[in-house]
């Protein structure tokens, strides 16, 4: 017998399907979390349901393999399915048993299907217009942002897929994921950032011993590594781009700081950025996972932040002069590093915590800072969601940005050490800015958002609730006015400002075009 499904790979996960499931748990970069999800994964298979079969016998059919521990369904180009078996013979069982699907697109599955895409801002503004206060459209909002359980067992299928795939040319290697899929800042939708890990194999962060030999081994290396980078992702995007099960629009961006292989992987709707010896951006990703723990009104505020600096264009999808999402998340933990009491400590403090165990230099770059998050000393700061995101708003709008640089190592402004629009540190490679590729017009746009916000907070209008009694046309208010971009623009012209001139839209564009290859990380 011959199945109706289309199998994307040996790997998968599930769930148990009829019910919207709503988790708040995050999903720590740490070893054993990490483990546990890259273990689930290659128990799971990801299927593409063509037929026209209802779940039961879909779960049938695949039971037939072995035991099932979850499945779930979602929609991308398609229904699709994970499902997760609880050994790993069931999948080699399956994969014996598989064919070429029927091309008969079936909705059955719709009903079930898990959202793995954010709601539209309309929508959004609607449902935050009827909460009762500003702290509760924040948490709101961070509901429906933040990464749900499924979507996170989705990008470690895919890292796991991408992973088969590499592994004709390097069998041990491993694909981890970093950024915002697991730093606790991803929403849905973000793209999906990997490392091809080959440190296992290769030996390159084996000690030498000292003999010159050694040495010249090393220097050699040294000289090439960047180098030696550049052919691994380069014979790796070719078998993406050849043999990766829906795969599809595979750029080999090799010439960046940090080269990297882009695509676009269907069956999960994710964006894909594949990178190797990227460790330090590991590092970020402990980093901003462990301040995201800390306090759980980081993440809210971050959520936010991302969130309404995206309505009003000062982030985009496309590289280029734009504040990036990273650089937002670094501007409001400096923030709330500078409140009275500080709401998260510096990272030299963290590193000052940190214990034998702990120590790492990357790159001569020191990147240690405790791990263990119960010897954090934390202060009894109890200003609500409200007057932070206010505060945000108040502090950047008068933040001497032509002088200063923000620095989260030291939880203190610093004397730029360059000419940049905007200076913030890389927390771990110091000399750098993360933000080099900010434009002053987007600097400018950026601060006169943060007034025309803080202006809006003040307003009655703004602050007063108006959704109560749960009315579908309630009028937005608070967060939800603030993300109206009528709203923000209106502010502008009432306040006399000076409209961007198209002349610097139009320069801002060409910028980002050419740019576009070649400064995604700094
Ligand atoms: P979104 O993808 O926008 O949701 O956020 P992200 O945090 O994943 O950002 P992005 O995909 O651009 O980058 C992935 C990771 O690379 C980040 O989380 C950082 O750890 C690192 N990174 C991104 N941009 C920079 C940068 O400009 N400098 C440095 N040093 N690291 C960066
Ligand atoms: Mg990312």
């Amino acid at each position: 017998m011959t199945t109706n499904y289309c199998l994307l790979s040996s790997r998968n996960c599930l769930k148990e399907t009829d019910k919207v499931i709503h988790s708040v748990e995050y999903f720590a970069p740490s070893c054993q979390m990490k483990r546990k999800r890259m273990e689930q994964a290659e128990r799971s298979v990801l299927v593409s349901c063509n037929s026209r079969t209802t779940e039961k016998k879909f779960l049938k059919y695949l039971s037939r393999h072995g035991d099932i521990k979850k499945h779930f369904f979602y929609e991308s180009y398609g229904i699709y399915a994970v499902v997760e078996f609880a050994n790993r013979e069931s999948i080699t069982s399956l994969l014996e048993r598989a064919a070429i699907p029927h091309n008969s697109p079936n909705q059955q599955f719709g009903q079930q299907c898990q959202p793995q895409t954010t709601p539209p801002i309309n929508e959004l503004i609607q449902r935050l217009s009827k909460e009762e206060s500003i702290d509760q459209q924040i948490i709101s909002l961070t509901e429906a942002y933040q990464l749900t359980e499924e979507n996170s067992r989705l990008r470690f299928l895919v890292c796991s897929l991408l992973k088969d795939i590499a592994a004709a040319y390097f069998p041990e290697c491993t694909i981890r994921p970093f950024g915002s899929s697991v730093n606790g800042f991803g929403k849905l939708g973000c793209d999906l950032d990997m490392f091809l890990d080959l440190d296992g194999i290769s030996g390159r962060n084996l000690k030498m011993p000292k003999s010159g030999l050694s040495l010249e081994y090393q220097m050699k290396r040294a000289n090439s590594e960047r180098a030696v980078t550049q052919s691994i992702l380069s014979v790796i995007g070719e078998c993406v781009e050849q043999f990766g099960a829906g795969c599809v629009g595979v750029q080999k961006i090799l010439n960046a700081r940090c080269p990297l292989v882009r695509f676009a992987h269907q069956p999960s709707g994710f964006q894909c950025d594949l990178t190797a010896n990227n460790r330090v951006a590991m590092k970020s990703t402990e980093l901003l996972y462990l301040y995201g723990e800390l306090d759980q009104r980081v993440r809210c505020l971050v959520f936010t932040v991302r969130c309404w600096a995206r309505a009003h264009g000062i982030t985009s999808s496309i590289p280029g002069a734009w504040i990036t999402n990273f650089s937002l998340t670094v501007m409001v933990l400096f923030f709330l590093q500078k409140r009275s009491p500080p709401i998260i400590p510096t990272l030299d403090q963290l590193r000052d915590l940190a214990g034998p165990a702990d120590k790492s230099v990357i790159e001569g770059n020191d990147c240690t800072f405790v791990s263990d998050f119960s010897k954090i000393p934390l202060h009894s700061n109890t200003e609500t969601l409200e007057e932070l995101l206010h505060g945000f708003f108040e502090f950047y709008s008068t933040f001497a940005f032509s002088r200063m640089s923000i620095n989260i190592r030291k939880g203190k402004e610093q004397n730029k050490p360059e000419v940049a629009p905007l200076h913030i540190q890389n927390p771990f490679e110091t000399s750098l800015n993360v933000s080099k590729n900010v434009n002053a017009t987007q600097l400018d746009r950026f601060v006169a958002l943060c007034q025309e916000s803080a202006w809006l907070f003040q307003q009655i209008e703004t602050n007063t609730p108006r959704g109560l009694g749960g009315n579908d046309t309630s009028t937005p208010w608070g967060l939800a006015s603030i993300l109206l971009p009528l709203n923000v623009a209106g502010v502008k012209s009432r306040k006399k400002k000076r409209h961007e001139p198209a002349s610097e839209r139009i320069k801002s564009l060409l910028e980002s075009l050419k740019n576009k290859n070649h400064q995604k990380k700094s």
